[in-house]
């Protein structure tokens, strides 16, 4: 029988309460709401992380700029660097690459652990900032990065650090869900989604990194390197944002029970490498994708998020909830400021950085999926034969083909028809080469649009 051993507590907890020192790096949507609750549940959360969080500073650009009364005054500085040398514990919502990069270096250098929800920094600097943080025994938590409130980045780091994640696939950009479920529910204009979106404080302070699809492929980058224990940087996703999506479109979509999303797609893919052998990789991208509308994703309104994760042993697995906005990303971020903080009364901070080999990237060449391409053609004999004769050639299936003919008399030879194919799954090159001779063909009036397929 062995005997049971007691663990010593840490010497912070045995004698007054230990206070952490909280410096607030921004003040904006979501910092003015981890600043209330830092200020409002303090009890709770001094309970729940072994000290009492103190919030010692908030730091933002513009002293003059109006806040929340409930925040006291003497709390704002314009001084981050002196702010940050007075803190155990450094949350970063000031958003953008500097200053925040050198705050969250000069952090961590000191021992300090930070939290932050700034994507666009880690997916261009993660593997530095893990790496020096993990040099000065600091940890650099970042659950408000990817898909707000939705609890995936601990997930997947450790949950499923025991499995093999495959695929992750989700609705991770609150704006342009937003926008899209306006203009199809609604059939709102994008200009009056997106305004509406900004006034609800989902989009970020310049929203072409939403609707360019950038903010979605900083978080892809993030659950791939996450996913697939690699490094994945932004520059690696390809990128294709909501900007180029017409109300034809949509209504192209509902007509054929189809949805469009944005999603961000990780896989691992296997690719013919040199000699024939097969190489693993990793690939990555976001796009407009049409889903049927009784797939669940396509269930994800408003500016909800939702991100599937397919693993070996787990099988399919989805997170659900609010993406963005002040209230729901301060959940995560005082989610990990608890558990940051417990470790660090524990005096053991955990490591940050989770790639531990390196996939190649490989590019989209190596994606099969299927396609939607819509066509404008005259409604001439023959036509249809033609084009279906440019697919057959490139190898590309068609499953599914409709039509719509505008004109007084179908069939006469008079009128313009819209053909809309789906295709199976095919090869980017072999449909880019498909696409390319149907446009070069004399009965083709135009290529109205090309857009990946998923869940058919
Ligand atoms: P905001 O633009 O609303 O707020 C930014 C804050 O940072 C402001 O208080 C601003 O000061 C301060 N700030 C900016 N630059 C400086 C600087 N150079 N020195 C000092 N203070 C500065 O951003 P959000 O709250 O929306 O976003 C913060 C972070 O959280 C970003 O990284 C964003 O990507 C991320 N995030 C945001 C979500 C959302 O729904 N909004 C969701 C998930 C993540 P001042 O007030 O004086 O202008
Ligand atoms: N602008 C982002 C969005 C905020 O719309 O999802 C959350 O990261």
């Amino acid at each position: 029988m062995t005997e049971t051993q007691t663990q010593p507590r840490p010497a912070a907890l045995r004698d007054d309460p230990k206070v952490l020192k909280v410096a607030l790096l921004g003040c904006g949507t979501v910092g003015s709401q981890v600043a209330r609750i830092l200020l409002e549940d303090s009890a709770a959360l001094a309970a729940r992380a072994g000290a009492r969080l103190e919030l010692a500073g908030i730091a933002v650009r513009n002293l003059d700029a109006k806040r929340d009364e409930e925040l006291p005054r003497e709390l704002f500085t314009d001084n981050a660097e002196a702010l940050v040398d007075s803190a155990d514990l450094v949350v970063e919502l000031m958003g953008g690459i500097e200053p925040a990069r050198s705050l969250i270096l000069r952090a961590v250098r000191k021992g300090a652990s930070v939290v932050t929800g700034n994507k666009a920094l880690l997916a261009q600097d993660g593997p530095a900032l893990f790496e020096e943080a993990d040099r000065n025994n600091a940890e650099l938590s970042f659950e408000a990065a990817v898909a707000g409130a939705i609890p995936i980045i601990r997930p997947i780091r450790e949950s499923l650090s025991g499995d093999r994640i495959t695929r992750v696939l989700g609705i991770v950009n609150g704006t342009t869900n937003y926008i899209l479920d306006q203009m199809d529910t609604t059939g709102a204009a994008f200009a009056d989604a997106l305004a509406e979106a900004q006034r609800l404080g989902y989009a970020e302070a310049d929203p072409t990194a939403d609707v360019e699809g950038h903010d979605a492929a900083a978080k892809a980058a993030l659950l791939a390197t996450l996913a697939f224990h690699t490094p994945v940087a932004l520059e690696d996703v390809r990128c294709q944002g909501i900007t180029g999506v017409t109300a034809e479109d949509i209504a192209a979509a509902k007509d054929s029970g189809l949805v469009i999303k944005l999603l961000a797609i990780a896989e691992l893919v296997t690719a013919a490498g040199e000699g024939g052998a097969e190489t693993e990789g990793a690939s990555v991208r976001v796009h407009p994708t049409l889903l049927p509308r009784e797939h669940p994703l396509a269930a994800v309104r408003g500016a909800f998020n939702a991100v599937f994760v397919e693993a070996e042993n787990a099988g399919q697995l989805m997170f659900y909830g609010a993406g963005a906005g002040g209230r729901p990303t301060a959940s995560a971020i005082m989610g990990d400021v608890v558990s940051t903080a417990r470790r660090v009364v524990a005096g053991a901070p955990g490591r940050t950085d989770t790639a531990t080999r390196r996939l190649p990237i490989l590019g989209i060449e190596a994606v099969t999926t299927s396609y939607s391409i819509g066509l404008e053609v005259p409604d001439q004999l023959g036509v249809l034969s033609r084009v279906a004769a440019v697919f057959a050639e490139h190898g590309v299936s068609i499953e599914t083909m409709r039509q719509r003919i505008d004109g007084d008399e179908p069939g006469s030879g008079e009128g313009t028809a819209e053909l809309r194919f789906v295709t199976h799954r095919a090869s980017e090159k072999d449909l880019a080469e498909t696409v390319a001779d149907i446009k070069n063909l004399d009965v083709v009036t135009s290529v109205t649009s090309v857009l990946r397929v998923e869940g058919v």
